[in-house]
């Protein structure tokens, strides 16, 4: 009876893991539902941080959707689900993103590194990283590409975790 018991214990791990392993992954899902559900953006816009004097700008969902969309296109082959492939030291996680010199975790301190990588103690340029040049994203374009990454950063589950892939 006891032997039963494991076998069909065993039995319904193996019908429920794959269920686990193949659980649709966050970065797949599409553009607007992953805004409101996952980055918590749906009708108002939501305020964030400019710089650290307190300044703050209005961002709504289709902003962060046009962000997602530049990040999908141009960064996600490197940073897929906000970790960093070529340098995971380096991942776009929040704690990370605050923890460079100078810090990059709020909207013009990212832009400015996008404007310009340089190495996360700031010391030189890094030609690790994609550069954004205003002749490639204009202003509002590079606003939003930043805000999508750092809303990420704070709200989306496993963003950048070091161990993205365990
Ligand atoms: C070819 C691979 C590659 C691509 C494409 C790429 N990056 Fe990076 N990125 C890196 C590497 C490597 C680093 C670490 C560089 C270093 O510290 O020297 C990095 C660092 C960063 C950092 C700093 C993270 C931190 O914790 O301080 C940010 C922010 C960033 N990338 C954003 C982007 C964005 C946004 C894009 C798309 C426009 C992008 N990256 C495209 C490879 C890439």
């Amino acid at each position: 009876m006891l032997r039963r018991g494991v076998f069909v214990f065993l039995l319904g791990l193996l019908m429920i893991l794959p269920l686990v392993l193949l659980a649709p992954q966050p970065v797949l899902a599409a553009a607007d539902s992953y805004v409101t559900r996952y980055l918590k953006v749906s009708s108002e816009p939501v305020a964030m941080d400019l710089d650290a004097e307190g300044h703050t700008r209005l961002f709504s969902a289709e902003d962060l959707s046009a962000g997602k969309k530049l990040f999908e296109q141009n960064c996600l082959n490197c940073h897929v689900g906000g970790a960093t492939l070529p340098d995971p030291t380096v991942p776009l996680s929040l704690a990370a993103l605050k923890g460079a010199t100078p810090p990059r975790s709020d909207i013009n301190s990212l832009v400015a590194y996008l404007r310009e990588p340089m190495t996360y103690d700031g010391s030189e340029e890094t030609f690790w990283c994609r550069q954004v040049p205003e002749s490639w994203l204009k202003q509002p374009e590079v606003e939003k590409l930043a805000a999508f990454v750092l809303r990420a950063a704070q709200y989306a589950p496993g963003w950048g975790v070091e161990n993205f892939e365990s």
